[in-house]
């Protein structure tokens, strides 16, 4: 069998955890603070709850130099459960700016008329803008459009069309057709399937104020470079990549995007779906988190990586692993583009994923791409294979994955291509 320390494992989530992080965390599942009882086993509302949540906020604040206007949530449901909790959030908020809107102008007391223009309001001006450039944000646009109509979804951009049905590009922002006011503009900032990811903030979407906030998913590129966190509403990750381990995922958002908030019966009386409440933002704000029983062992997990993020940094905080990510992924991408004849990068130079770099063997050769694998795996480089719906390879290079461990991998993408 094994030990831990040959193997490298480059899978896309869960992922690897800092072997440091886990030796401490199998003495807390056991005792946690000397208190005789394990983590799992102390009360989420206890004092040791409490300053493990604020503990991993701080961190995380720290980190991403959060600001004073913005609220850490740590939710459950995964990255998917966001998908929908998006949709229900900044919908209700939606309609509660616009009632408040029509109350203003056609004056206290006229609340049936209130209703019809709310109604044709839904009907003709309610879209949500979804830039699809890779699965994970279609996903989440198709989840918008089971919970609310596809009328009320606009994919101002869809990649596949600029790449033969498949993802891969991220076509120009000149391309994209975006609504005029939409409740939100989504993207993914990094598609963990197909290895695309956006270089930067898009620039259309700089300025947009809370009537129009942007949204971005970071489950698989989180806390792994700089983001200026005041140009999104909303930033939202599963913990299971670069974070944690599976179970909660944590949100960023701007605190007057929590308020005000339509009445579940107005949006009722509109037809839109009113959310469960575990996934109702300002309640879980409110409570801190705690609404409901909160993983606190998945919180401790993810505060510690994050707090060894800070300890290795130090002032560079996420700059300093922004700067190994990058290298890490420079010297893979560097290896594969110098043996174009073994291996093709699957995404667009210019929109290749840091993160989850996609390739394929001897033009995606199924017995070729086999023995690619085993022969990897021999060196105890493992979790390689890509995705099942896009077949070929995939290398994660999430913040747990050392340098080491990306020359051992770029040292074997060599000898095989040599081979
Ligand atoms: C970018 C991205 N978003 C969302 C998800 C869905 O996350 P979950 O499985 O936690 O629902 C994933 C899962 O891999 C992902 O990579």
């Amino acid at each position: 069998m094994p030990s831990r320390s040959e193997i490298h494992y480059f899978g896309a989530g869960p992922a690897p955890l800092p072997t440091s992080v886990l030796e401490r965390a199998a003495s807390v599942l056991l005792n946690y603070d000397n208190q005789g009882i394990g983590i799992c086993e102390i009360s989420h509302r206890s004092a040791a709850a409490t300053k493990i949540l604020s503990d991993a906020k701080a961190s995380l604040a720290q980190l991403y130099d959060i600001p004073e206007d913005y609220e850490i949530l740590f939710l459950q449901g995964g990255g998917s459960g966001e998908f929908s909790a998006v949709v229900y959030n900044l919908v209700a908020r939606w309609v509660e700016r616009r009632r408040q809107r029509a109350v203003a102008e056609l004056g206290e007391g006229k609340g049936s008329e209130v209703l019809e223009r709310l109604k044709n309001e839904v009907r003709d001006e309610l879209k949500l803008d979804y830039l699809v450039t890779g699965s994970w944000s279609l996903k989440a646009s198709q989840e918008a459009a089971r919970l609310i109509g596809k009328e009320h979804v606009n994919v101002a951009v869809d990649a596949r069309k600029a790449n033969e049905g498949k993802f891969g590009k991220i076509p120009s922002e000149a391309e994209w057709t975006r609504s005029t006011r939409p409740a939100f503009t989504y993207f993914c900032d990094n598609e963990t399937v197909d290895g695309v990811e956006f270089p930067a903030f898009p620039s259309v979407l700089e300025g947009a104020d809370d009537d129009t906030p942007v949204v971005a998913d970071m489950s698989s590129n989180f806390i792994s470079r700089a983001v200026d966190v005041r140009k999104y509403g909303v930033i939202f990750g599963g913990a299971q990549k670069n974070v944690g381990n599976a179970g909660i995922t944590i949100l960023i958002v701007k605190k007057s995007l929590l308020t005000p908030m339509a009445a579940p019966t107005l949006l009722q009386q509109l037809s839109l779906p009113v959310g469960p409440i575990v996934f109702d933002w300002p309640t879980i704000a409110k409570n801190n988190s705690l609404y409901n029983t909160l993983p606190i062992f998945d919180v401790w997990v993810a505060g510690q990586v994050m707090q060894s993020l800070l300890d290795t940094f130090g002032a560079q905080k996420i700059a300093g692993q922004e700067s190994v990510a990058n290298q890490k992924a420079e010297l893979l991408y560097g290896v594969l583009d110098a043996h174009p004849s073994v291996y093709r990068v699957v995404p667009d130079k210019a929109a290749r994923s840091r993160m989850n770099i996609c390739f394929r063997v001897h033009g995606g050769d199924d017995a070729r791409e086999k023995e690619f694998l085993a022969a990897a795996e021999k060196r105890g480089l493992t979790g390689l294979k890509g995705h099942r719906s896009v077949g070929g390879m995939r290398a994660s290079n999430y913040n747990a994955v050392s340098l080491e461990a990306a020359q051992k991998l770029a040292q074997f993408l060599q000898e095989f291509a040599s081979s």
